[in-house]
């Protein structure tokens, strides 16, 4: 185990949090253990004929009757998306389809300060909440985004904070946040985008207004606070810009492997690597695989997990044409999990936003000719798209990691 938790009691805990549909997968994950994968396949259709060959038409189908969590989880790896209240909660639709393909639920902006902190008095945890319970009603794990980011800063938190309220300032936030959502959060982004190599910080820090008033500890101080609120959440150090063979990329991740061995050297409990993954189709010459897959392995190595984090795919150089913004799509997702999920450590696959109904790179990355970008599973009527399908075959193909159930890993297989 990477730290001091006690792994029994923490599955205890999560037990009795369980929905009708964790009592189903825990069943099936206990059959898993017992016997072989051979079974999952029985159970998901989506094994070999009894001549061990491959049935082209009924595997077909069963890719397309399975969800996209339902292709994961034999391989134990978790797949979800993030989502706003505003959208599950009008949008039935949208709703039921998130439910149906989702085994995590990730708040796009529920948790952020802007939105959890109106003023320094009031905690607004109506939004998070309502999503912590959706999650739960459908047996989804809940992950918590973010406690400490240099974005979505309320006014009044950038007009009060100076070096002698900082800490005060941030370690009251997690103390209050984390402990309201304690026992319901799978993981927590308890640091976000903290590396940025550009601004000339020592060990890369980015200049944020936490480096500035609270100084390069808060990072350590943050992950031992949201430890001691919450002895049961994953904690991880999420951020962007890991994924390309580019100068800026290089440097971030140098940054990022230095600032997790400073961490676990000095005992601070982090448990995973969160990588964004916010990738671009027209990046193809960028993307190398075997310098992706030595940069994870590197990780692994540190004794942390790896969660793809916010994974979408930006269509902004691509062509006005649909079919072939959706190939392009598609063979990014696809080279990029292939690289991935060859990494056992990878226990998490997030996409941010599960439709183009609902994508946040339709604002932050427009495209010239004005279409909305395509760069999620679902297009915006709901209709699995390429990138869908990129997504099962890679879950259905990815070595199994399932065998970690026999270790009793509850944070890979809380349930
Ligand atoms: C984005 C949301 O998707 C937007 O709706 C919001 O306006 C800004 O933030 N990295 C992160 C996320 O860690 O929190 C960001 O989410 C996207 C980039």
């Amino acid at each position: 185990m990477a730290d001091d938790k006690d792994p029994s009691s923490i599955e205890e805990q999560w037990l009795s949090l369980r929905t009708s549909r964790r009592q189903f997968l825990r069943a099936a994950a206990g059959t898993v253990a017992a016997a072989s994968l051979g079974v999952w396949s029985g159970i998901l259709g989506t094994g070999e004929n009894s001549a061990g060959l491959r049935v082209a038409s009924a595997d077909e189908q069963t890719l397309r009757d399975v969800a996209l969590w339902r292709h994961a989880l034999p391989r134990g790896v978790l797949y979800g998306a993030a989502a706003i209240k505003a959208h599950l909660e009008n949008d039935a639709p949208f709703a039921k389809r998130f439910a149906e393909e989702c085994y995590i639920l990730v708040p796009e902006s529920s948790l952020k300060w802007s939105t959890l902190r109106p003023s320094r008095d009031v905690f607004n945890f109506r939004d998070g909440d309502w999503l912590s319970d959706f999650a739960e009603q459908h047996g989804m794990l809940f992950r918590g985004h973010t406690l400490v980011w240099h974005g979505a800063v309320p006014g009044w938190l950038a007009k009060t904070i100076n070096p002698g309220n900082a800490a005060e300032l941030l370690l009251e936030h997690i103390e209050r946040v984390v402990r309201h959502y304690a026992g319901r959060v799978h993981s927590w982004d308890v640091v976000n985008e903290a590396i940025e190599p550009r601004d000339g910080q020592p060990n890369s820090l980015r200049k944020s207004l936490w480096l500035d008033n609270y100084g390069p500890n808060y990072i350590a101080d943050a992950f031992r606070a949201v430890s001691m609120a919450d002895r049961r959440a994953m904690l991880v150090y999420n951020d962007y810009g890991l994924e390309y063979n580019t100068r800026a990329d290089g440097a971030r991740r140098a940054a990022v492997l230095n600032l997790l061995t400073r961490l676990k050297a000095e005992g601070v409990p982090v448990h995973a690597l969160g990588m964004q993954a916010h990738l671009r189709s027209e990046w193809t010459k960028e993307f190398d695989p075997g310098l992706l897959r030595s940069f994870l392995r590197e990780v692994a190595d540190l004794g942390l997990k790896i969660m793809v984090t916010e994974l979408d795919v930006s269509d902004q150089a691509l062509p006005t044409d649909e079919k072939e913004r959706d190939i392009g799509v598609a063979d990014a997702y696809k080279r990029y999990l292939d690289v991935v999920l060859a990494e056992p450590s990878v226990i998490s696959v997030t996409t941010w936003g599960l439709s183009d109904r609902y994508t946040w790179l339709t604002r932050a990355y427009p495209r010239s000719d004005k279409t909305r970008q395509r760069p999620l599973p679902l297009d915006a009527d709901l209709r699995p798209k390429a990138a869908w399908r990129a997504l099962a075959e890679a879950f259905k193909k990815a070595p199994n990691r399932s065998r970690i159930i026999k270790n009793r890993n509850p944070w890979i297989f809380p349930y």
